[in-house]
């Protein structure tokens, strides 16, 4: 090749370089605006109503067809199957939770099945859970629903996968597992009002919030943690002396102290606001799963009838009072987050769902054989937590398909990418 020609080849590849350099942003553009080999429809996957939706998949021969269902909405129908646990098969449920080892006589509270009117919940699919947060970290904080929540999945992840327990302290209240087979850690965070403070103790008769910072018990870790499930409530209707930028902003069933009363639901939004600022992060998703319903209605805590039902209400009920405040606080809070920043939120709505199902606690069995020495006048009753297994499986059944329709989302932005790619060679070719 003489000088001359080289000249004109380098000319050629300066243009073709141009050329090139032309149809990127022509591909890109093509690429944002509309995209012609998009399968998933994108107005799906932009719901700003979204805390109450999950997806459906009917897996249709070629492609997973995708409908969205207000998971909040159904019944509980008999179901045959039964839990996937039981009482002896996994080692981590809490005694008080554990009414088959407690010796509860009736076993129908087991065999029930939320049925949403719109889709199904699939069964819990603890080899999907665990594909789904291959190389995570999953973490609980809050205060015993927390611990409920996190004990219902390490049982149903560990009928697939065993669990190894690598750190317990203060009487399992912080608690760490890794499922190695998929690299998966899940931890539990003890912190009953999400923000800094101090839980009453023997010599401390109320508790102390400060509400405009987090609890470092849990906040420390925080940049270690890929997926968080926040559950909080009940402990903040104990009496409390609260704290803002340093001064008090008052109390509640302040008998000891002379600060102004201000109700505790102010501070629980308060608290939920400053914990979902902290925790909302590019690269973190955050459920919120919300107030937990009891059962005492009206009945004295130690009377024999406190929660003995043992089937769910069966014409639905209607969320009120203390159960309807907590939870309408904690759906504003999580819908106003999102609204601020662009964030993996959600709430996983619980509450109606749950309070449906009086049959699930553990009441008089929470201790062992109560009634062994004939029935007493009178029993202490748990008829806040669930029985394990339970209601709250189902809870995590749901968990698993709000983690899988923000991994779909994850696939379709993979799947833009990817079409982008194919696009820009495309235009080279030709
Ligand atoms: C509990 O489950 C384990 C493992 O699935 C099983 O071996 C055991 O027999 C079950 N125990 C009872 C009391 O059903
Ligand atoms: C396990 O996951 C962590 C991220 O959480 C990653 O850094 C590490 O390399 C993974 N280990 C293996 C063996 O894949
Ligand atoms: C009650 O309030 C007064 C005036 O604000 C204050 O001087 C006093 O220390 C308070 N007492 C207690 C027990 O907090
Ligand atoms: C619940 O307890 C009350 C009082 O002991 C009793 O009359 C009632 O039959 C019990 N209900 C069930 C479903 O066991």
């Amino acid at each position: 090749m003489g000088f001359k020609e080289q000249q004109i080849c380098l000319t050629q590849r300066k243009i073709s370089v141009l050329i090139v350099l032309a149809f990127i942003p022509a591909a890109m553009f093509r690429l944002c605006f509309n995209n012609p080999f998009s399968t998933i429809d994108d107005t799906t996957l932009q719901d700003s109503k979204a805390h109450v939706l999950i997806t459906n998949y009917s897996s249709s021969s070629t492609q997973e067809k995708e409908t969205l269902c207000d998971y909040t909405k159904g019944k509980w129908i008999k179901d045959e199957m039964g839990p996937l646990y039981n009482g002896s098969s996994c080692g981590t449920i809490k005694e008080g939770q554990n009414c088959l080892r407690h010796g509860r006589p009736d076993s129908g509270y087991l065999y029930w099945k939320w049925k949403p009117n719109q889709c199904d919940i699939p069964r819990f699919n603890a080899n999907r859970f665990l594909d789904l947060m291959r190389d995570k970290h999953l973490a609980f904080v809050g205060d015993s629903m927390a611990r409920n929540q996190l004990e219902s999945l390490i049982c149903l992840l560990s009928t697939v996968s065993s669990p190894h327990l690598v750190y317990s302290y203060e009487e399992n209240r912080f608690r760490r597992w890794r499922f190695e087979s998929h690299n998966v850690t899940v931890s539990v965070y003890w912190s009953p009002f999400l923000v800094a403070g101090l839980e009453k103790s023997g010599k401390l008769d109320h508790n102390i919030l400060h509400v405009d910072r987090v609890d470092e018990r849990w906040g420390k870790d925080l940049e270690r943690f890929d997926t968080v499930i926040i559950s909080v409530g009940h402990w903040f209707l104990h009496p409390a002396v609260y704290y803002e930028s340093g001064s008090v902003l008052g109390c509640h069933s302040c008998e000891a102290s002379n600060c102004t009363e201000i109700g505790f639901f102010d501070v629980f939004r308060k608290a939920i606001r400053t914990t979902l600022k902290a925790v909302s992060g590019t690269h973190r998703e955050v459920l919120l799963t919300t107030f937990s319903p009891s059962h005492f209605e009206g009945r004295t805590w130690d009377s024999l009838d406190a929660c003995n039902m043992t089937e769910p209400y069966e014409d639905g009920k209607v969320l009120e009072g203390l159960d309807l405040e907590m939870r309408r606080i904690e759906m504003e809070e999580v819908t106003a987050a999102k609204e601020a920043a662009e964030v993996r939120l959600e709430a996983l709505d619980v509450t109606e769902i749950s309070v449906l199902r009086r049959d699930g606690h553990p009441g008089p069995y929470m201790n062992e054989f109560p009634f062994k020495n004939g029935v007493p006048k009178r029993v202490r009753n748990d008829c806040l937590h669930w029985c394990l297994p339970g209601p709250v499986d189902t809870w995590n059944e749901i968990m698993i398909e709000m983690l899988r329709r923000w991994r779909n989302w994850n696939n379709a932005e993979t799947y833009k990418l990817i079409s982008c790619i194919q696009q820009v060679i495309f235009s080279l070719v030709i």
